[in-house]
């Protein structure tokens, strides 16, 4: 993920909990103008947007608690100019004619999550043997400017297969992603994924939900994620569009990124919303598919908001896994570790949490 913008720290705002970058933020204030900046800066309690940064201000409304809640996304009133389509519910385990490529936007360095999520998907995958060849994990970054990352970043194409590096220098919100789609678009047109998603690094996919839920949803100009606004305080009244954590494009939407002028002109800023902003615009993505609550920030000690919530079950995606107690406790809690061999000889480790008893 993108580290804050100085205004973001200047505020002394943390971002944890928070789908917003320093660029959101900028954004946002720039939007509601200078009387609210104002507001914001000297008295931040009386400024209801500050409880989304913050995540600390008082108990969440009922709205958001309504939103938060397995079921109920279809009750809200949801902020947005496009109805969201509700997908159909899908046949678990009947996910094998569904194509996609996700790839997860991350930097050279970050070995070490590359090789969790490496770890972490081709089991989903060992598990659903129906996914394999068919949803593709890439690793998608700009040029890599350090030689000794060349050097590994090249080990790591040879052993695995699994990087994309485009052309483009090392950024989060200056057209990293229209780089991502207009380049996949011509290198895999022969290929013709039904989808093709952007996901975060510290975002946890449930391959098997996620597949399911696609294949439920229209092939053609479709759009699917968490959708923002998701209430009435949470980017309200901006244009609706994905969560970054993860969304993905039908292929004919891929292609049209990559064959759009507007999309070329308007690659400048926070890439989920300039997304969202250019099927808005050009009146493109009439399928979109809001997973809430089945996608989502991780809780911690935050209080739950439309787009943050404890663990559910049916779980697509779980966002702002932070670092490695996070993703320790959501791999617990999602079984991730059930299939461990017990061996008391070779394999002496306590029992996974969350595992079986
Ligand atoms: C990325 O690297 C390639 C190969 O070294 C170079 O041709 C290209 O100009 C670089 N692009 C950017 C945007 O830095
Ligand atoms: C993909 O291939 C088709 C036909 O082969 C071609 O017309 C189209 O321009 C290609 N698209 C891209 C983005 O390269
Ligand atoms: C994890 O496994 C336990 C024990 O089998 C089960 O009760 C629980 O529902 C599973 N959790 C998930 C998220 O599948």
């Amino acid at each position: 993920m993108a580290s804050s913008s100085s205004l973001f720290k200047q505020l002394g705002l943390t971002g944890a909990g928070s789908p917003l970058s320093g660029r959101h933020l900028l954004l946002i204030l720039l939007g509601a103008g200078f009387l609210a900046f104002t507001v914001f800066v000297v008295h931040p309690n009386e400024f209801r947007i500050q409880s989304f940064f913050a995540g600390s201000c008082g108990r969440p409304s009922a709205e958001a608690v309504a939103a938060a809640s397995p079921g109920k996304a279809g009750s809200v009133p949801r902020a947005t100019a496009t109805e969201a389509a509700q997908a159909p519910a899908p046949a678990p385990d009947d996910d094998g004619d569904v194509r996609v490529l996700i790839g997860i936007q991350t930097l050279p360095a970050k070995y070490e999550r590359r090789h969790l999520l490496r770890t972490v998907y081709s089991l989903q995958v060992r598990e659903h043997p129906s996914l394999a060849g068919r949803v593709d994990v890439r690793f998608v970054f700009c040029n890599v400017t350090s030689p000794d990352d060349a050097v590994f970043v090249a080990l790591e194409i040879m052993r695995y297969g699994d990087i994309i590096v485009l052309d483009c220098a090392e950024n989060m919100d200056n057209g990293k992603t229209y780089t991502f789609f207009s380049t996949v678009a011509r290198a895999f047109n022969a290929t013709r994924y039904d989808y093709v998603m952007k996901a975060d690094d510290d975002t946890y996919l449930r391959l098997p939900a996620l597949a399911a839920s696609l294949r439920g949803a229209a092939r053609e100009d479709a759009y699917f994620g968490l959708q923002m606004p998701c209430d009435r305080e949470n980017f309200y009244p901006f244009p609706p569009f994905m969560s970054g954590m993860g969304y993905a494009l039908s292929w004919d939407l891929v292609a049209w990124v990559a064959a759009s002028d507007l999309a070329r002109r308007e690659q400048d800023g926070p890439e989920d919303m300039w997304t969202g902003r250019w099927f808005n615009l050009a009146g493109k993505a009439k399928n979109r598919y809001d997973q809430a609550p089945r996608m989502y920030n991780y809780k911690g000690a935050s209080p739950d908001s439309c787009f943050r919530h404890g663990f559910v079950p049916d779980t697509i995606a779980v966002h702002m896994l932070k670092d490695d107690a996070r993703w320790a406790e959501t791999l617990a809690y999602f079984n991730a570790t059930a299939g461990l061999p017990l061996s008391g000889q070779i394999y002496h480790l306590p029992p996974p949490a969350g595992s079986r008893p």
